[in-house]
């Protein structure tokens, strides 16, 4: 198994260029199954995620050819095989929203059910309950979940909670149902709009993506399109987190800082210097952080996607700061392996106490989920010593050439079989 090993303590410095953002390739690679022509995606990040959606497509029958470096061409004509088997959607959740297209192009899915997840429970109700509001039979047999509809309706539909990709699965199923469904308490994240933005280039009647009321006028059918997936804020995040923690000096370029409000809002509290451009952004950390608390909730507030590098950068800030975590019951698991590099912090439910200390130390730690990776990282960069990541494969679903990357902006990072 493949390990990371970093040598501590050079501050990053230098320039980088920011790929296409996971979270909103995904469901755009689904929305190929809502039309029988060619859906040109553009800037879609190298990543095993993305590996792994593309084979659950090809094996329904999606023909995909990469037409040059990093776009890709997808064409269901026919979707013989409406099925997303339990091998594939175990090694990634996000496979879920194949069951909304599916179902509103082919009347029929079966899809594995996700099960459980290092980070929680994450059930699939909202998404199942939106379909049935929209005239989907659906039930769940041998870990499968079975959905059926001759034709899917429009609905008013409120979610209980925010989910992402529960309104991303949703928005795709209306924009092929007949009549208007509208979805109340819909995720406001920066990825919904670009699947919204996607989907109106395909033919769709969508209105309200980003606020939390969005309206979709069901149309007979879709056609194909070219679309650009946005840049990546999670990655963004991660290294302006880096480099702020190493008290280094970076220059982002293809990042958009206009969705990163609440990340950049907390860097600057901790002393930052930040400038941004319409393309880029710009970070320089001269003197050590001080420690700031966050709270995470749902789009436009603190990302839990960037949780894990905050408590990082937290562990050797100036003073204490608390971590609330509000999204998912059980993602404080790097927190271990935190400690174990001799970062101070303490978990009482769901929050968690970090005072900072001037050093960590290098050591032998396992990543766990794919941000838990990413902080890990993080702490080896600032950490003295060496540390090894072990497991690193999860950190490859989610960041691109994360090691070269961060070699360009003086890391000394090596990957080990
Ligand atoms: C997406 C992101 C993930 C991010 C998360 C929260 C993708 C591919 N993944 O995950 O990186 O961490 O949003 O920003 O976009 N819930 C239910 N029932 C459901 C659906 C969700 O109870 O049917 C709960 C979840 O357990 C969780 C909360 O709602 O507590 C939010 O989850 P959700 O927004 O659905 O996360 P994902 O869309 O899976």
């Amino acid at each position: 198994m493949q390990k990371l090993v970093i040598e501590g303590g050079s501050p990053l410095r230098g320039e980088i260029r920011i790929s296409g953002a996971k979270n909103a390739a995904l469901p755009i690679l689904c929305a190929t199954l809502l039309s029988r022509e060619t859906l040109h995606v553009e800037n879609v990040p190298h990543l095993k995620d993305v590996t792994t959606m593309l084979g659950l497509l090809a094996q329904m029958g999606v023909g995909i050819t990469l037409d040059s470096s990093q776009c890709v061409a997808l064409s269901g004509r026919e979707i013989p095989n409406p099925v997303a088997p339990y091998e594939l959607v175990k090694t990634m959740r996000a496979s879920i929203l194949v069951l909304g297209p599916l179902l509103a192009r082919t009347g029929r899915a079966s899809v594995s059910l996700p099960g459980g997840c290092a980070i929680g429970l994450r059930p699939v109700d909202l998404h199942i309950k939106g379909l049935q509001a929209m005239g989907a039979e659906i039930e769940v047999e041998n870990g499968y979940i079975k959905a059926s509809a001759s034709k899917l309706h429009g609905a008013r539909i409120c979610m209980d909670l925010v989910s992402v990709t529960g309104t991303e699965n949703l928005m795709m199923a209306a924009t092929l149902a007949s009549g208007v469904t509208v979805i109340e308490n819909a995720a406001r994240e920066p990825e919904v709009v670009d699947l919204a933005n996607c989907l109106t280039a395909m033919g769709a009647k969508i209105s309200g993506a980003g606020s939390d009321t969005i309206e979709i006028e069901g149309v007979d059918e879709l056609h194909g399109a070219r679309h650009r997936v946005m840049p990546d804020r999670i990655e963004s995040g991660t290294f302006l987190v880096a480099a702020a923690a190493s008290l280094g000096k970076i220059k982002l370029h293809g990042a958009r800082a206009d969705i990163l409000d609440a990340v950049l809002d907390k860097l600057s509290e901790s002393g930052a210097h930040i400038s941004t451009g319409e393309e880029s952004i710009f970070l320089e950390m001269r003197d050590r952080p001080k420690s700031v608390s966050i709270r995470t909730a749902p789009y436009p507030a603190f990302p839990t996607d960037m949780q894990a590098q905050f408590m990082v950068l937290n562990s050797v800030a100036e003073g204490s700061a608390l971590i609330t975590e509000t999204i998912f019951e059980n993602r404080f698991m790097h927190v271990q392996e935190l400690c174990r590099m001799g970062a101070h912090i303490e978990v009482e439910g769901n929050a968690a106490m970090v005072r900072g200390k001037e050093h960590l130390g290098g050591a032998t730690v396992m990543a766990t989920d794919l941000r838990a990776s990413a902080s890990l990282v993080i702490a080896g960069l600032v950490a003295r010593g060496e540390t090894t990541i072990e497991r690193i494969y999860h950190i490859d679903r989610g960041y691109e050439c994360i090691e070269e990357k961060l070699a360009q902006l003086g890391a000394k990072i090596r990957r080990m079989a």
